[in-house]
C-alpha cells in the first residue's frame, strides 16, 4: 500500500438539507463562511491535509446533498468511507430525526462499521434551540456515536469534528505475504500454516 493511501481518510457528510454540511466543509477547508450558501446538487468534494496527533493526514471529504431527491445517490459516497459526520441543526427537531435516520441507514441498512460523529450545528443560534444537548448526547451514548456541537458560522469546533472522527478510525492494516509469513502493518507477524 502506498504512503499516500495509508495517510488518506475518506469522510462522508450526511444530514438534512440546510443543516450546514457545505458550510462546515467550506469553513474547514477554506476558512470561509457564506450566509448565502447554495444548496448542494449531487455532492461536492473537499480535501485538506492536517496534522492530527503529530501525524500528517489527508482528509478527503464527500459533502452530500441533503435534499430528498438526492437520497438515492448517498450510498455512492458513504460506501468506502472510513468515517462519517451526520449533521443536524440544533434549531430543528426534524433535522435531528433525519440525522437518526442516517445513523440507522449507515449502521443497520448498510451494515457499515465506521466511526460516526453526530454534529449539532448552528450553536450561534442558541436562542432558537429545539434539540437539547442532553437529548442529542444521550442518543449518541446509546448508539456509540461521538457528539459534538459546532457553529460553521463562527468556526467553533469545526476542526475538532474532523480530528475526532479521524482519531476514531482504527489504525489501517495492510496485509502482505512474504516467504512463509503474513505481515499486518509490519506490527503483527503471523506464521502461515505449513501444508
Ligand atoms: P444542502 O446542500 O441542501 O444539503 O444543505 P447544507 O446542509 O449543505 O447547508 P448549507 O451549508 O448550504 O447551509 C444552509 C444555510 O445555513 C446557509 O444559509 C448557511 O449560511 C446557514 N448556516 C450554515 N451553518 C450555519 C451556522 O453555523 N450558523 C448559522 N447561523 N447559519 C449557518
Ligand atoms: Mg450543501
Amino acid at each position: 500500500m502506498s504512503k499516500s493511501a495509508i495517510n488518506s481518510y475518506k469522510i462522508v457528510i450526511l444530514g438534512d438539507s440546510s443543516v450546514g454540511k457545505t458550510s462546515i466543509a467550506t469553513q474547514f477547508s477554506n476558512g470561509t463562511f457564506s450566509e448565502l450558501q447554495d444548496s448542494t446538487i449531487g455532492a461536492a468534494f473537499f480535501s485538506k491535509t492536517r496534522t492530527v496527533d503529530g501525524k500528517e493526514k489527508k482528509i478527503e471529504i464527500w459533502d452530500t446533498a441533503g435534499q430528498e431527491r438526492y437520497h438515492s445517490l448517498a450510498p455512492m459516497y458513504y460506501r468506502g468511507a472510513k468515517g462519517a459526520l451526520v449533521v443536524f441543526d440544533i434549531t430543528s427537531t426534524s433535522s435531528f430525526n433525519r440525522a437518526k435516520m442516517w445513523v440507522t441507514e449507515l449502521r443497520i441498512v448498510s451494515n457499515l462499521d465506521i466511526p460516526i460523529t453526530l454534529v449539532g450545528n448552528k450553536t450561534d443560534l442558541e436562542k432558537n434551540r429545539q434539540v437539547s444537548n442532553e437529548m442529542a448526547y444521550n442518543y449518541s451514548q446509546e448508539n456509540e456515536l461521538t457528539y459534538i456541537e459546532t457553529s460553521a458560522k463562527n468556526n467553533v469546533n469545526i476542526e475538532k469534528i474532523f480530528d475526532e472522527t479521524v482519531r476514531n478510525i482504527p489504525e489501517q492494516t495492510s496485509l502482505y505475504i512474504e516467504d512463509d509469513t503474513i505481515s499486518l502493518s509490519n506490527k503483527a507477524i503471523v506464521k502461515r500454516k505449513c501444508c
